[in-house]
């Protein structure tokens, strides 16, 4: 979603420069057209050609202004940017743009933009908070410019504070959620469920299942950088989870059922790609069971409800997956019809390339109107692509 999207990197002058190279080098690696536009004080800290190397195109500095003003002007910059990033943004050019000012090429090209601006502050604590920098900051927030908080930890001067530039990672998360206002899903409410259930046998242990939770993480991100408000509910991984989505941690079956049922009302879409327990003990013991005691044990089990059969609301999209060893599209069309899907994602998990833990998949969609799209081996973020693809095909026909 960030391929081909212009993208104009103003670097001012903070040490935190020198993590926007990182920042650059991962906006072009997904594709961006990126134009760093240093000021003077940046470069004190971090040399132009680190960031053409890593963008491979010219950067615009004040030192050429003359050159680049005739090559690449402000006005071009700023009518072709999709968006303005500021990282690092000191309490200097907070300021000047709070005033209007324009006496460089970044802050002209800003006050000439139509496009979304995202600002990433990096300062010291005391400027940070001085009631002058809030203000501008309150400032620019009413005339819809996005900041990224900057975060407690250590400063320049080697004091431990609030002014921290945030992590790329979470810069990264809030240009993906700017460029996706104008993607496919943007305004949809999508509640995915991803990983497996834990189902108690006592207080240490519990009866659980191979999933990873990747292919509701690659849902969950796809849908996110399409515009979509997701919300992921989890059962437990050891995976970090996308940042950018809502995030409802559940362990059992019965609480992923609760957790859906207590946010499906208003959404559009939903996926459920957790692997949920079919059983669970009847009666977990409420003390840990002590090995010495027994010589062996029997599990009374009991069948879980099934959630995405039960849940329902006028319009709602309902995906399910499928994991079957036989019989693939006809044990997933059963499925799709009992459960009144309008699409199932199938998967074939005696192939060892698709299923549990791993990247990729391979996976056959079926819809309701018994359309049968056989995907060949890709990502599961690819595959997620084409599942919304898909999504999107079933909303506008509905
Ligand atoms: O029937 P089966 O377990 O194969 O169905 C798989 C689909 O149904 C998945 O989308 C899974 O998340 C969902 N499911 C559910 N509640 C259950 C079992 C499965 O929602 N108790």
């Amino acid at each position: 979603m960030l391929a081909n999207k212009s993208i104009v990197l103003g670097v001012t002058g903070g040490i935190a420069a020198f993590k926007v190279a990182e920042l650059a080098s991962q906006l072009t690696k997904a594709g961006a057209l990126i134009d760093v536009v240093m000021t003077r004080g940046a470069m004190e800290f971090i040399a132009p050609l680190t960031f053409q190397a890593l963008t491979h195109r010219p950067v615009v500095t004040e030192m050429f202004r003359l050159l680049t003003e005739t090559e690449i002007g402000h006005i071009s910059l700023a009518s072709r940017a999709d968006l303005i990033v500021v990282a690092p943004a000191t309490a200097n050019v907070i300021a000047k743009l709070a005033c209007g000012l324009a006496d460089d090429m970044l802050t002209t090209t800003i006050l000439a933009t139509r496009a979304p601006v995202l600002i990433a502050p990096a300062m010291e604590e005391n400027m940070l908070t001085n009631t002058v920098t809030q203000a501008n900051i309150a400032s620019l927030r009413e005339r819809g410019m996005v900041f990224v908080e900057s975060q407690f930890g250590r400063l320049a001067s080697g004091k431990i504070g609030k002014g921290r530039m945030a992590e790329v990672d979470d810069l990264m998360v809030a240009i993906r959620k700017i460029i996706a206002q104008k993607g496919d899903l943007a305004g949809m409410k999508v509640v995915i469920t991803a990983g497996g259930t834990h189902e108690p046998i006592d207080p240490v242990r519990f009866i659980g299942n191979r999933s990873s939770g990747k292919m509701g993480f690659a849902l969950a991100e796809a849908a996110r950088d399409r515009g979509a408000e997701v919300t992921l509910i989890l059962g437990p991984t050891y995976l970090q989870p996308p940042k950018g989505v809502k995030i409802v941690n559940v362990e059992t079956a019965l609480d992923m059922k609760r957790a859906v049922e207590g946010v499906v009302a208003d959404a559009h879409v939903l996926i459920m790609a957790a692997a949920v327990a079919d059983f669970r003990v009847e009666q977990p013991a409420e003390q840990k069971i002590k090995r010495e005691k027994l010589d062996g044990m029997d599990l009374h089990l009991v069948k879980n409800p099934d959630i995405l059969a039960q849940v329902s609301n006028p319009g709602l999209v309902k995906v399910g997956f499928a994991a079957e060893s036989q019989d693939l599209v006809e044990n997933a069309r059963a499925k799709l019809e009992k459960k009144h899907l309008q699409l199932i994602v199938a998967n074939n998990i005696t192939s060892p390339e698709s299923g549990f833990g791993v990247d990729t998949n391979k996976v056959t969609l079926v819809d309701a109107a018994g359309n049968v799209t056989e995907l060949p081996l890709m990502s599961k973020r690819e595959v997620a692509e084409q599942v919304l693809n898909k999504v999107g095909t079933l909303r506008s026909s509905s």
